[in-house]
């Protein structure tokens, strides 16, 4: 089991440039040093270059997405180089978003994986099940299925993997606490090595519950990371639990 808490937000397409200034204004105010707890923000590409200058302490920036391939014809994409000269050094892949809205596919995951690995790039790949697998009890063999494409020839304790029920994303709905804790115990099966975060629907009301459950080992935040008072009373809770 990881040893550390993974806190990590998701800003999607949200915040232009004057948002990411005031947000880091505020959010660095109240850093917290704790080798226990990994966190940091993931704006969109072009907010990369702000995002990690103003950037403080422990925090670090990733990309929310990347090109499966080095270079090339493939316009409107972003290439792991080019990542790098943002020295990011984590970017997310297979987000239900960009299956849903861009077209990707376990395939493609598995590659982004294995260009991310190639670039010393660590991927946090998203798997989740829908709302109808979810309702037929076919989470475990969904979930056991991504894996099984994404990490095939990929060394997964490279990796970290963020469990996201598609049905919770957004939406204010999360599985049970007992059903997040069976689901990242079940996927430890697999990837016994690898953190695995939960995301979907977490707020700095129900975080700590969530992240102090076995084997999860930490939370992927969309909507509650864009406010730095949420993502800070959030770290302020894991910081306190890290500490007993
Ligand atoms: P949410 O998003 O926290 O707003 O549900 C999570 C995600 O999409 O990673």
């Amino acid at each position: 089991m990881s040893s550390k808490k993974y806190i990590l937000g998701n800003w999607k397409m949200n915040k232009n440039l004057a948002e990411i200034t005031k947000f880091f204004a505020s959010f660095n105010k109240h850093l917290i040093t704790n080798n226990k707890i990994k966190y940091g923000f993931a704006p969109t590409y072009l907010g990369l270059g702000l995002a990690s200058n103003l950037k403080k302490g422990q925090t670090f920036i990733i990309a929310q997405d990347v090109c499966e391939q080095e270079e090339g014809s493939y316009t409107g994409q972003i290439s792991c180089k080019q990542l790098k000269d943002y020295k990011i050094n984590y970017a997310i892949v297979g987000h239900s978003e960009t299956r849903k809205f861009l077209g990707c596919t376990d395939q493609m995951v598995n590659k982004k994986v294995k260009v991310c690995l190639a670039n010393k790039i660590t991927p946090i790949v998203c798997i989740g099940e829908s709302l109808q697998q979810y309702n037929k009890h076919q989470t475990k063999d969904v979930l056991a299925k991504q894996l099984k494409t994404i990490f095939n020839g990929v060394d997964d304790s490279k990796c970290i993997v963020a469990y996201e029920p598609l049905w919770a994303i957004g939406t204010g709905k999360t599985p049970t606490l007992k059903e997040i804790t069976t689901i990242c115990t079940h996927l430890k099966k697999f990837v016994q090595h690898t953190p695995i975060l939960y995301g979907g629907s977490v707020n700095e009301n129900n975080a700590i519950d969530i992240v102090t459950l076995k084997n999860v080992d930490g939370l992927l935040i969309g909507g509650a990371s864009l406010c730095p008072d949420k993502f800070n009373k959030i770290l302020k809770e894991v910081n306190k639990w890290t500490r007993k």
